[in-house]
């Protein structure tokens, strides 16, 4: 049993809102939540898969940010601030790549892949600069799982592990290292992300709007399950309609099992695994024969990119074992139905006469504790 269904549920208290309109339209609070949310918390930002050798990289964008992800050695991975000591330029636009430095094109400074500078043209090291003192800007990063996950602060109040523990045996079972990505899909949400944020944490919506959705889950106790999402991350997945092996169309499997489960004779296995990470949400669901991340971008107070990851063990073969648009058919609809519900939740939000109004205790029981965490964090 995962952690969030041995909990018991929580009932929002009746009077329970989201919060005042200020909070969604306003640029000086989005200026506020960059130094005090987007710049403090956890974020997904790709898989091992894509950087298996020393020097490979890939850029990753988060909170106006760009990143460069890049694998410096055989154990360890950095995430360096795409931006040069010099005067700034940004260091490549290549969305990813394999090198042995790091040259500025603009006026070639060279930094080593930890990010040390290691040569300036016509200006040498304690002449008149002091290399040690221009490597790159850093991000925290960490691998968890097989799955790379930044905090722009270099140094995090809580590292990964201290927020969200081990990974638990029922996880590493489905052995998330050995993954490949086989698709992902960028949607811009014209909405503000706590919008959005609010509507994922809540299923209250899912009957009437997501028929793809409620024939793989169990819309009625994710109800209770996201009841108990109160801090800023969590461990679990989402429950399955009983009987169901994983999210699909049909019920069935969409590729080969994962990991130690490709040898299980036992397909009616309920694996429901992954974890959450709030206020800006990323969301890593994995089910017994492919997993699907979700990943939060804010761009602006009134846009925010919502990204969608999938990914199958690293030895399925298309066309044999898998088709991308059976493994991203769920979600994809589902994406696509809650665009249109933020956008149109947004619009009514700009309105002068929006208040908030009472949520429902028994099925929006989520949204005012992470709201709480999001305040707390706000106010510090
Ligand atoms: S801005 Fe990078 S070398 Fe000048
Ligand atoms: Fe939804």
């Amino acid at each position: 049993m995962n952690e969030i269904a041995a909990q018991k549920p929580k009932i929002s208290r009746a009077s329970d809102t989201t919060l005042t309109r200020d909070y969604y339209v306003s640029p000086d609070v989005f200026e506020r939540e960059v130094r005090q949310v987007f710049f403090k918390q956890w974020s997904y930002a790709g898989h091992v898969s894509q950087i298996p050798n020393i020097g490979d990289f890939f850029l990753h964008s988060y909170a106006g940010e760009s990143l460069i992800i890049v694998r410096e050695s055989a154990e360890n991975i950095r995430a360096h601030f795409n931006v040069c000591r010099h005067r700034g330029s940004q260091l490549t636009e290549a969305p990813s790549g394999n090198v042995k430095r790091f040259v500025c094109p603009y006026h070639q400074w060279t930094y080593e892949l930890d990010g040390r500078l290691k040569r300036a043209p016509m200006m040498p090291d304690a002449e008149c600069i002091d290399y040690e003192k221009l490597s790159l800007h850093m991000a925290a990063v960490e691998v968890w799982a097989g799955m790379i996950f930044i905090n722009l602060a270099s140094q995090p109040e809580q590292t990964l592990i201290e927020a969200l523990g081990a990974p638990p045996a029922g996880l590493l079972k489905l052995e998330p290292e050995r993954l490949k990505e086989i698709c992902r899909d960028r949607l811009l949400v014209k909405a503000n992300w706590k919008t959005l944020l609010e509507n994922y944490l809540e299923c209250y919506h899912c009957a009437g709007s997501h028929p793809e959705l409620g024939v793989a889950f169990d819309i009625q106790s994710s109800f209770d399950q996201t009841a108990d999402w109160g801090g800023t991350c969590f461990l679990g997945g989402e429950p399955l309609r009983k009987g169901l092996v994983t999210v699909s169309m049909t019920g069935e499997l969409v590729s080969k099992p994962l990991g130690r489960h490709a040898e299980d004779r036992t397909p009616e296995l309920e694996v429901a695994e992954g974890l959450g990470l709030l206020p800006v949400l990323t969301r890593v669901l994995l089910h017994i024969d492919h997993a699907v991340i979700h990943v939060m971008n804010p761009l602006s107070v009134n846009e925010v990119e919502w990204t969608s990851y999938w990914y199958v063990r690293d030895d399925a073969v298309e066309g044999q074992d898998y088709s991308v648009d059976k493994v991203a058919e769920v979600w994809r609809a589902t994406n696509a139905e809650d665009k249109q519900l933020c956008e149109r939740n947004y619009k009514g939000v700009l309105s002068r006469t929006f208040v908030p109004g009472p949520l429902n205790p028994r099925a929006e029981g989520a949204l005012r504790p992470v709201l709480d965490v999001y305040l707390r964090m706000m106010d510090q």
